[in-house]
């Protein structure tokens, strides 16, 4: 027996530098689309209010949390998740997070790592203070918070020279 047809409309949008294509709930959260339709389990679910911030991906390269954008949002957009992460940015990130220890059960790493990474991405690189106040709104049960900002702060001072 043949599957039933979708009753939705394609939607179409660039994911980690691909084309991507879902017949999906418009409605749908982009978190869930990531996790259940498309197995990219990098991205977190935490508060599903918009609070926590272990949901962050990357919407036109800026963070943005998944659980409150309806995968109609996404149309004809770029999403990049913690697994399409450029690699340069992922090297700076793991080298900062490596030297201040800031992983603990490393639940709300990702959606932090995010944040810093489309801060250290914009052609104008963020001041120290503006990466604390980035992070500042992602919550973690484990007390990193410190260290992350260290961290952060580790990989933006490793900016290739010609970002600086
Ligand atoms: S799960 Fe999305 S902000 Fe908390
Ligand atoms: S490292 Fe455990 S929640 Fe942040």
């Amino acid at each position: 027996m043949s599957p039933s047809p979708s009753p939705w409309t394609p939607i179409h949008f660039k994911l980690n530098g691909r084309a991507a294509r879902l017949d999906a709930d418009p409605a749908m959260p982009l978190l869930w689309a990531l996790r259940d339709r498309l197995q990219l389990r990098g991205t977190k679910p935490g508060c599903l209010q918009g609070a926590c911030g272990a949901c962050t991906v990357h919407l036109d390269g800026a963070p943005a949390r998944a659980c409150q954008l309806p995968l109609s949002a996404v149309a004809g957009r770029a999403v990049t998740t913690i697994e399409g992460l450029d690699t340069s940015l992922r090297t700076r990130l793991e080298a900062g997070w490596t030297a201040h220890q800031a992983l603990q059960c490393g639940y709300c790493q990702p959606g932090q790592a995010m944040t810093c990474a489309a801060l250290l991405a914009a052609p104008e690189p963020p001041s120290p203070a503006a990466l604390e106040a980035a992070l500042a709104g992602h919550l973690c049960r484990c007390g990193t918070g410190p260290r992350v900002v260290k961290a952060a702060q580790a990989a933006l001072a490793a900016a290739p020279r010609s970002a600086r």
